[in-house]
């Protein structure tokens, strides 16, 4: 843990708050990085696992040949989701379920696509939830991940290294380099990077994919 990771006590406290306004501040605010994520997941298909799905704003970016499962671990976000899909406007919405990304109870290699939108920078330890997202998704299948990543230098590194300390509190992390994504990538010894891009309109999100690796044939 560094001393920017979030604990799972502030977490849920945060998002305990969060949920009432979440979807009139966050659903904007994060619309273009959120939709991204879930159109390159809508391209594997399959099985698909939203890990801290939050209040569901993603449900309409999926369509119907989905079949999209929900962790958070935020009881009250995941009413506000699960509110949504009692309006039945999302059946390839199948389950949401309270649970925490590092401990996740699915089998290994259930789902062809993990996908984490605004989460990976929030959780206690990034490097356990990214491996236990690579347990439970298929070889072949892949990881997407959209966050604010950390400018690393100049001006923007500066001011989001000041920023950190002050919205920890929020639940809120503006700063994390991308290259502990990689470095969990090269130690787990089956996540290859495929594709990393700063999304339009301003480049201020990026979505970062990992595949995991077919088993080699001897
Ligand atoms: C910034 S919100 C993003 C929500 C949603 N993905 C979106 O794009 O609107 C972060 C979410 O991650 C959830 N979260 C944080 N740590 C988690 C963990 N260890 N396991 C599961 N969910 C977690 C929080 O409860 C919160 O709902």
């Amino acid at each position: 843990m560094t001393s920017f990771d979030l604990d799972q006590t502030t977490v849920e406290t945060a998002y305990a708050r969060w949920a009432p306004i979440y979807d009139a501040i966050c659903g904007p605010v994060m619309l273009t990085g959120r939709r991204a994520a879930a159109l390159a997941a809508r391209r594997i298909g399959g099985k698909i696992l939203e890990v801290g799905v939050g209040t569901g704003l993603s449900f309409g970016d999926y369509d119907a040949t989905n079949d999209v499962t929900g962790i958070d671990l935020s009881a009250p976000m995941l009413d506000k989701a699960m509110a949504k899909m009692a309006t039945g406007r999302f059946p390839h919405v199948k389950a949401v379920y309270q649970m925490d990304a590092h401990r996740m109870t699915f089998a290994d290699a259930t789902f062809d696509c993990v996908v984490a939108q605004f989460v990976i920078t929030l959780v206690e330890n990034p490097e356990q939830v990214l491996s236990e997202c690579q347990r439970v998704l298929k070889p072949g299948g892949r990881i997407i991940l959209v966050n604010h990543l950390y400018s690393e230098t100049g001006v923007s590194a500066a001011i989001e290294r000041w920023a950190a300390k002050r919205t920890r509190k929020m639940g809120l992390r503006p700063e994390f380099p991308f290259a502990r994504l990689q470095a969990w990538a090269d130690r787990s010894g089956d996540a290859i990077l495929v594709e990393r891009r700063k999304l339009a309109p301003f480049g201020v999100y990026t979505l970062v994919s990992f595949e995991r690796e077919l088993p080699r044939v001897a």
